[in-house]
């Protein structure tokens, strides 16, 4: 790996009038600043987690789920039909109708519905799936499809262990959501039960993705290069296509196919401890606030979900010091999840003073000084930098590993479509950790639930060959 020793590539600089400030500002974010020496460890551990994670008996255990999602082909342009799509993985959950003719652009419709935080976290599953029931209802009943029979492809945006393309037993909740009595239950057996218990829709689910793996898909039906999905929104995790040599726990039969898709989990990286040499007190605070504690230890030091409540937390240590804002708490500042990744967006645009000036003042502070701003400006960029750097340096070991002539990374969620810098910064990142390689980062915007629509048509091709050889 060929890291520069240049420590000022991408890492931003504060300057303020008053110097020993300025000192004792760059004193306590200099945890959050990644060396050379930092990054290359971060690489060899995510590499040999990786490994561990393919093996059939680990000599330990992996944080890497790394789970085989049992789809050996991506679109071929010949999917023909109406599918319906799932999207659940944020507080807004997503029902599509994708219409596939070969020849044509795909079409699609789309209805956003928010699920209450009573339903996201709770003792019972059912009410959940009632709702996305419900949801499918609504949606059908608007778009006058109630008389149809269609098949349905369900994006779980969470660790599932997959047993078949239509089986997705919940390993843990994550983001937003905890409903314990649904960890260890198969999602789509879930889904399906509850569109049974109204027993008035004729949809049949067939299939169930990851909403990486749902990017990966719809990718790869407009860059025939695609070979990584990665989202990095509200979480953050990556799949890939894997050669089936390599998978050695996989002992089913798998004859003639070459590669097929790996959703890594790498928002769990590190929870077996293997990242404690880089977590800040920052980070550690993050933690021990969150809904899920002692738990996605990768995803919680810069997701979308995280990012923002990070950089609070750093504010509340300079207030602390008297370095920021004169030492003066405002109460919006003690309030948990106050400050957001969307803040950190805004802070990073090309109008970040003003932004700056205004989300301030939306927090208790409607009077600052410019120290203030720049070291608001220079957090949200530290922590933006640090994030950017280290979902490149996994992106560069798949990609070294994969060594494809040409690789299309297809990404969604809305910390990379939101954030100003995040593309660039890792564009950059990647050809400097893998000069060797080629490859371009796309956005494939809503890919997740359109590529669980277009997993749902293959499901239905893959069956109808099934179905052809044994007649
Ligand atoms: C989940 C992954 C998901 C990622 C992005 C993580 O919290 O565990 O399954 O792919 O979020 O939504």
């Amino acid at each position: 790996m060929n890291i520069s020793t240049n420590s000022n590539f991408h890492s931003p600089r504060l300057i303020l009038e008053d110097k020993r400030k300025e000192e004792s500002v760059n004193q306590i974010v200099s945890a959050l600043v990644l060396t050379p020496e930092l990054i290359k460890q971060i690489q060899d551990t995510f590499e040999s987690e990786m490994e561990l994670g393919l093996m059939q008996n680990p000599p330990k255990a992996s944080s890497l789920q790394m789970e085989n999602t049992f789809i050996p082909e991506l679109p071929n342009g010949k999917e023909d039909g109406d599918f319906l799509a799932l999207d659940l993985g944020g507080t807004n959950f997503r029902v599509i109708l994708i219409r596939l003719k070969p020849g044509h652009q795909a079409e699609s419709y789309v209805q956003y519905y928010t699920v209450p935080e009573f339903i996201r976290i709770g003792d019972h599953g059912e009410p959940l799936f009632d709702f996305l029931a419900e949801c499918i209802h609504d949606f059908m009943k608007k778009n006058d499809l109630l008389e149809k029979h269609l098949p349905l492809g369900f994006c779980f945006s969470f660790p599932m262990v997959q047993k078949a393309l239509d089986i997705g037993v919940l390993v843990t909740w994550t983001k937003s959501f905890n409903i314990p009595s649904v960890v260890g239950e198969d999602a789509v057996k879930m889904l399906n039960d509850a569109l049974e218990r109204r027993g008035d829709l004729q949809v049949n689910v067939v299939a169930v993705v990851n909403d990486t793996t749902g990017t990966l898909i719809k990718g790869a039906s407009l860059y025939p290069d695609c070979a990584i999905g990665l989202i990095l929104g509200t979480g953050c995790n990556a799949c890939y296509l894997e050669k089936v040599e390599r998978i050695k726990k996989w002992d089913g039969e798998h004859p003639g196919i070459d590669e097929v898709i790996v959703d890594i989990e790498w928002g769990a990286f590190g929870d077996n401890g293997v990242l404690d040499f880089m977590k800040t007190e920052f980070d550690k605070i993050v933690d021990n606030n969150s809904l899920l504690v002692s738990s996605f230890t990768f995803e919680k030091l810069f997701a979308g979900k995280y990012l923002g409540e990070l950089v609070r937390q750093i504010l509340l240590c300079l207030i602390d010091d008297k370095l920021l804002f004169r030492g003066k708490l405002s109460n919006m500042m003690m309030t948990h999840n106050a400050f957001t990744a969307e803040h950190v967006s805004e802070i990073e645009s090309q109008d970040g003073d003003l932004k700056a000036r205004e989300i301030l003042e939306t927090l208790g502070y409607p009077s600052v000084t410019d120290d203030d701003i720049a070291i608001l400006r220079h957090l949200c960029a530290v922590t933006s930098v640090r994030g950017a750097r280290i979902v490149s340096i996994c992106l560069a070991s798949l990609l070294n590993r994969m060594k494809k002539e040409f690789v299309t990374v297809a990404i969604d969620g809305s910390l990379y479509n939101k954030h100003p810098k995040f593309h660039q910064l890792m564009t950059d990142f990647i050809a400097e950790m893998a000069p060797e390689r080629k490859f371009k980062l796309m956005l494939a915007e809503d890919g997740s639930g359109k590529g669980a629509g277009l997993v749902a048509a293959i499901a239905e091709r893959l069956k109808a060959q099934k179905h052809k050889t044994e007649v």
